[in-house]
Order: structure tokens, then sequence, then C-alpha cells
């Protein structure tokens, strides 16, 4: 793995409450800008786009578009950014309002032109394909999820569905197909029928995503797409989506700005702010190491046990054997009731077995009442 150490954020891990065994060390030798484990699906580098009268011109090299952002001539919506996305990942966007993240997204999925920059889906450059090829890929390569539903009011569930399927002249015979198996894997059966006014907001959701779905797409953009929905329904479609994702191991680049709704979906996040990546990480890592302040005051106030693995605040192991062992990688949240029965500390093991570290129910307490900093300033707050 391309991880580079920062050797300052391990020296002052080493002086906090919890001291990490050596052995577990590597696991957190973080990157602000962490590389994906696996093929790259999509990546675009120098990525830019600006806003303003006068940034509507061809740019040579990047020095100018930073000139003309430095000097307040235009917005700088994207400003050089360099993602690296893997193939089956959920790769979440994620910043407050006005950061860019709807503006990543939709240079990404080539609905807006970027200023500078280039995009690459499977190594192939997006930049300069002629229009036709351009719209071939969006059409049977990338799906799209919106905030809004983006359902056409007069059209059935199933017509709704079948519209991007109709649109790129598809056989009927497999319109109905596609159509019908979608449906039932978002759980829409029994609803084919129905006009959007006659479904609640997550069932018309749903429909946005299977309509998504039905072009099987290598490649998924939801920009804010539970936003809209109040908090049960939207626990609901993320549990949904993750049960999706286990089955069908898409590709989806998905935009909020709730974290803890990032944290419970992401296998990396990019944390943007004023058109920039701050932070790339898997969420472990951007709640262990974040990258600045804007980025740690994201994780203030989430459920830690849920994102935190064991081995983050394990300690030296004391003794040789141990009754109970834990999966060191396993998070807190789902080992602590097996800490609390063991009635002293729990061995921790690597992927081979080996004896890690140790875990009692003491530094579970602390992280819940303190936070992984001892309750001063930090993440737990
Ligand atoms: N068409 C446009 N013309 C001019 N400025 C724009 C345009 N679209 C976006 N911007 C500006 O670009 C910046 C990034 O906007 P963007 O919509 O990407 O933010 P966002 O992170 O998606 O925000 P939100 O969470 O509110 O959806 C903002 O400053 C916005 O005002
Ligand atoms: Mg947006």
């Amino acid at each position: 793995m391309n991880r580079k150490v920062m050797t300052g954020e391990l020296e002052r891990l080493a002086g906090q409450p919890f001291p990490l065994p050596e052995e577990l060390q590597a696991g957190f030798m973080s990157t602000a800008m962490q590389k994906p484990d696996r093929p790259v699906k999509l990546a675009c580098r120098q990525y830019w786009k600006l806003y303003g009268a006068a940034a509507q011109r061809k740019f040579r090299d990047a020095g100018e578009l930073r000139e003309l952002v430095d000097s307040g001539r235009a917005v700088g919506a994207l400003q050089d950014v360099d993602l690296e996305i893997g193939e089956g990942e959920i790769f979440v966007v994620m910043g407050l309002s006005g950061s860019g993240k709807s503006t990543l997204l939709r240079c990404l999925a080539r609905l807006i032109e970027p200023s500078f920059g280039e995009v690459l889906l499977d190594g192939r450059p997006l930049i300069g394909l002629p229009a036709a090829e351009l719209m071939k890929v969006r059409r049977h390569e990338i799906g799209m999820v919106f905030q809004n539903f983006a359902l056409l009011p007069h059209l059935s569930v199933v017509d709704n569905i079948a519209l991007p399927l109709r649109i790129r002249h598809d056989d009927p015979a497999s319109i109905r197909e596609n159509v019908a198996e979608v449906i039932q894997l978002v759980g829409l059966s029994g609803m084919e029928a129905r006009l959007p006014a006659q479904l609640s907001g997550g069932q018309q959701q749903r429909v946005g995503l299977a309509r998504a779905l039905a072009v099987k797409p290598g490649l998924l953009f939801l920009d804010e797409p539970f936003s809209a929905l109040d908090p049960l329904i939207r626990r609901e479609l993320q549990d949904e989506l993750v049960r999706l994702q286990a089955r069908l191991k898409k590709t989806m680049v998905f935009v909020t700005h709730d974290f803890s709704e990032a944290v419970r979906l992401g296998d990396r996040i990019a944390i943007m702010k004023d058109g920039r990546v701050r932070q790339i990480g898997a969420p472990e890592e951007i709640v262990t190491a974040p990258a600045d302040d804007y980025v740690r005051n994201f994780a203030a106030g989430i459920d830690l046990t849920r994102v935190v693995s064991c081995a983050r605040i394990a300690t030296q192991p004391t003794r040789s054997e141990y009754a109970v062992k834990v999966p060191a990688d396993r998070r807190i949240a789902e080992a602590a009731e097996e800490v609390a029965r063991a009635g002293g500390p729990v061995g921790l093991v690597d992927s081979q077995g080996r004896l890690v570290g140790e875990l009692d129910a003491a530094a579970i307490l602390r992280l819940v009442s303190g936070g992984l900093y001892g309750g001063g300033e930090g993440a737990g707050r």
C-alpha cells in the first residue's frame, strides 16, 4: 500500500492516553491522501472548475487558474483536485455547503465541463472524447441519483425506471426484464403502477435508485440522495445501500454533508473545503488522524465505538494467554459485549491469530467518556 508515514502524528498519538502497541502502529501510519487498496476505476488529475466571466476560456497551465482565484477574479469551485477511486468502493465526498461537492461530482460525471485537468474512467481519458462517444459512456456506464429524486410526475414507477433504457433504445423485452429485476432489488414490488405522488419520499428515492441501477452502470454517482428524507427512513435507505453494495459491488461516488452518513457508508471519505480536498481516508483514519481542525470538527459528536477499531485503544499485552480473544480490527461497538462478559482484559489478535494487544472495559469507558484524546481537545467531545 502506498502510504507515507506521518511521524508527527504517531509521536502525538504515542503521548496520548492510549499508547499503541508497536505491532499495531503500522496500521495507523496515515497520510492525508490515502490511496485506494484496489484497482482504480475513476481518477482525476489537477482537476479545476472556475466560475465567473474571467474563467470562460481555455487554460494552458494550472498557474493561470490559480492566479485568477487568488486575485478574486473567479470562484474556484474546484481547485487542483487529485483523486483515485477504487473499483467497487463507496467513495464519499463530504464537506460543508458550498465546499464544491456537487461541482466535483458533476465534473467527474462529465455533466459539466471542468476548466482544467483530466479524468480517467477505467484508464480511459474522458476529456476530449467526441460528443457521441461521451454520450455512450454516460448512457451505459454511469448511473445518477439526485437529492430531489428527479422523477417525472406523470410516469408510473415502471415507466420512470424504464426511461433511461428507452432513451438508449434497449429492446422492449430486455427493458421489461431489467426493470422487473431492479424493482425487486430495491423493494418496490407491488408499486409498479403508482405515480410518484402516490409514494412516500423514501419510496420515491428507491425509484431514483432503481432507475440508476437499471442502466447496469459500473459507476454510480449519488448527490445527497437521502438528505430530503426524515432520519428513520434515511437510516433505512443507508442500510439498504450497504446491502445492495455487498451484492452488486458497484463503484459509487456518494456526496453528503452528514458526517455520520459518510462514516456509515464510506470505504473512504474525501473531505472538501473551499473547492479543495483536505483529506482522503478510511473513516477510522479521518476520525483518529484528522489532517486539520476543519476535519477534526466533523468527527466531534459521532459515536466513536462504531468507527474506531479495538486496535486503536489497545495496550501492550500483559500476559501470554487470554481466555477471550477478539480480532484487533473489529469495531469497538461490536466487541464491547464480549469484553464486558470476559470479566477481565481480552487479547487482541491479528489476521494470523497472533497476539498483538490487550483491551479491557476500562479502556472502552475511557473512550466513550473522554474521546480519543482523553477528554481534552479532540474528536470525542
Ligand atoms: N453555476 C454556478 N455559477 C457560479 N458559481 C457556482 C455555480 N455552481 C456552483 N457555484 C459555486 O461553486 C461553489 C461550490 O458549489 P457546489 O454546489 O459544488 O457546493 P456543494 O458543496 O455541493 O454545496 P451544497 O452542500 O450546498 O450542495 C460555491 O461557492 C457555489 O456558489
Ligand atoms: Mg451540492
